[in-house]
């Protein structure tokens, strides 16, 4: 062996003892890594989900809550956009970690997926054409046509009209749409969402009549498995409660405190 070889050899058992000695006990700790919560939301359902058409980003009351309870849980958020419908069966084949998508809690629903605690109370409202001075409430729906996002409860209510031909559209913005259009009479859907339309996206020839259909709860879904996650975004909602950020992002979207 060249003597080359030999100091080389030498050298390399030198490196390589010092890198071991390095990885031993006393390594500088590193920040523990972040991990990614993936959330699934069909991210045109504003002022809960939508797109901020400079940025491109995922906005709205919901996306700030999600981003808070993650950095609770000393996570961060990668949004997924993708259907309504599609949002349950993503969580099943554990595509997804959670979905926040202004998504009423419902039994039928909890037999799949379990659902956070509450964090906002909504219900279903009837928008209509503002020249429409016929429908005045649900009983004036009877025969008429209704659009709604289709997997919703909005579709669920509408389905319960008698005679009504109800059709499904892949979002609320394509319902809407379609009203304006005239292809149909009416649109049920979130109440807070339909306020948003009205008064800031394009509804200023739509108004809401009649009370609320129903009371309805918003919740975040996890996998039925995942009762541990279930749990974690509770307790970073209880501690958003108490710390006044939720109120902050309440107030941020809605204008108002949260009603007690
Ligand atoms: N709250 C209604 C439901 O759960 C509609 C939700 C629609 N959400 C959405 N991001 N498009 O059925």
């Amino acid at each position: 062996m060249s003597k080359k070889l030999i100091s080389c050899l030498v050298l390399g058992v030198f490196v390589l003892a010092a890198g071991l000695a390095g990885c031993g006990g006393q390594k500088p700790a590193e920040p523990a890594k972040a991990t990614v919560l993936k959330v699934g939301s069909d991210t045109a359902f504003a002022p809960f989900e939508f797109q901020d058409e400079k940025s491109k980003e995922f906005i709205g009351f919901d996306m700030d809550l999600i981003k808070a309870i993650a950095k609770q849980m000393g996570s961060t958020v990668e949004v997924q956009s993708m259907n309504f419908d599609g949002l349950i069966p993503a969580l099943e084949a554990g595509n997804i970690d959670a979905t926040i998508s202004a998504m009423t809690i419902t039994d039928e629903r909890a037999q799949k997926v379990n659902f956070s605690k509450p964090y906002y109370k909504s219900g279903l409202t009837i928008v209509v054409r503002s020249g429409d001075n016929a429908i005045k409430g649900f009983k004036d729906l009877e025969g008429k046509r209704i659009a709604v996002q289709i997997g919703t409860t909005g579709s669920e209510e509408a389905k319960k009209v008698k005679d009504a031909q109800v059709r499904e559209f892949n979002t609320a913005p394509e319902a809407f749409m379609e009203l304006k259009a005239g292809g149909v009479d009416a649109v049920i859907n979130d109440k807070p969402v339909n306020d948003y339309y009205i008064k800031e996206a394009g509804g200023k020839d739509a108004k809401q009549v009649g009370e609320p259909l129903t009371s309805e709860d918003y919740g975040i879904a996890t996998a039925k498995k995942n009762t541990e996650l279930n749990e974690k975004i509770n307790k970073a909602l209880d501690e958003l409660k108490k710390n006044g950020e939720y109120d902050k992002i309440y107030e941020k979207w809605f204008g108002t405190k949260p009603a007690q």
